[in-house]
């Protein structure tokens, strides 16, 4: 065990790593940590049969909640999955998370499976899903990330052809991600037949130009409420957009290369595949739209 200074930094290390136990809501309860616990058969368990959403808090207030909430509730639509609660509840029970938990800059996690059941491929004749939820302090990427970019490497998208639902089936995201940090990367862009998808947990956009380069929202990619936001800042920043996919054989000439999610933010990719991207320094539409973007999802 560590004592003094040592100890104490890795206290923070390990509130820092969300190791502390955030109140959990279960299906209508607000629960400790220990007290929410789920069959051991519930779908989500058993089959990956569920899914979610992660809603950044910003000043104790969401970002575009209801962006993520009509995102839910497409994905709940196309799995078949009734979701036993509004939109509006479910946004009350978030914000008690972090009103319990007493967090500023949080990340919430929204979960909602087909529930426990004798374990058959067969939905259940009565589903009773299972809703869960909890807020865990979040930060933006460090500032020697924004200042250097980060770097990825690439990879066979050989996901599910139904990218664009938030499933909690997300086994080939956290390979994709485990294989690029195992290279000493900060993440993986998936190619699937020839061009470039996103990433494991992030959108993906490429510079050519002067122009931003961005797949098309198609089953192939999730439609994130980032990259949405960072689209609708292109609109009023001037810089030309076109949603067609990049191929991958054209991305060691990009002239930036970055990544938008919730966790992420906007993130430059300035090393892929160990060669560098453009100059090999965050370039100046990234930089643009990072401002931007802060300045936007903190209200100023
Ligand atoms: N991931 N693509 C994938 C595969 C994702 O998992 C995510 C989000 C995104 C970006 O979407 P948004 O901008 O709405 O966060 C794109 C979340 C944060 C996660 O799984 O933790």
């Amino acid at each position: 065990m560590n004592t003094g200074p040592a100890g104490r930094t890795g206290h923070f290390r390990e509130v820092r790593r969300g190791i502390t136990k955030p109140t959990v809501f279960l299906n209508g309860e607000f629960l400790p940590y220990e007290k929410a616990v789920v069959p051991v058969e519930d779908r989500g368990f058993v089959f990956a049969d569920g899914i979610y959403e992660v809603i950044r808090v910003y000043g104790g207030r969401m970002f575009r909640a209801d962006d993520h909430m009509t995102r839910l509730q497409r994905s709940a639509a196309s799995i078949a999955l009734p979701l036993p609660m509004s939109t509006g509840e479910l946004l009350k029970v978030a914000e008690e998370l972090v009103r319990r938990d007493n967090l500023d800059e949080a990340s919430i996690y929204l979960q909602v499976t087909r529930g426990p059941a004798p374990r058959s491929h067969t939905f259940p004749a009565e589903v009773h899903p299972t809703v869960v939820g909890w807020a865990r302090p979040a930060t933006p990427p460090a500032a020697s990330y924004i200042e250097n970019g980060a770097s990825a490497i690439t990879l066979p998208d050989e996901r599910w052809l139904r990218c664009d639902v938030k499933s909690v089936g997300l086994l080939l995201n956290t390979i994709g991600k485990q294989k690029a940090v195992e290279a000493g990367a900060y993440d993986a862009l998936f190619i699937r037949d020839g061009y470039l998808t996103e990433a494991t947990s992030s959108n993906a956009m490429a510079v050519f130009g002067g122009k931003i380069y961005t797949h098309p929202l198609n089953n192939l990619v999730l439609p994130g409420i980032t990259r949405k936001t960072v689209l609708e800042l292109c609109e009023k920043l001037g810089i030309p957009v076109v949603e067609e996919a990049v191929p991958a054989a054209e991305l060691a000439r990009a002239e930036e290369i970055f990544i938008t999610g919730t966790v992420t933010e906007v993130l430059a990719i300035t090393m892929l595949d160990g060669r560098p991207v453009g100059t090999g320094k965050p370039g100046p539409v990234f930089r643009k739209l990072h401002e931007a973007f802060v300045r936007f999802s903190r209200g100023q």
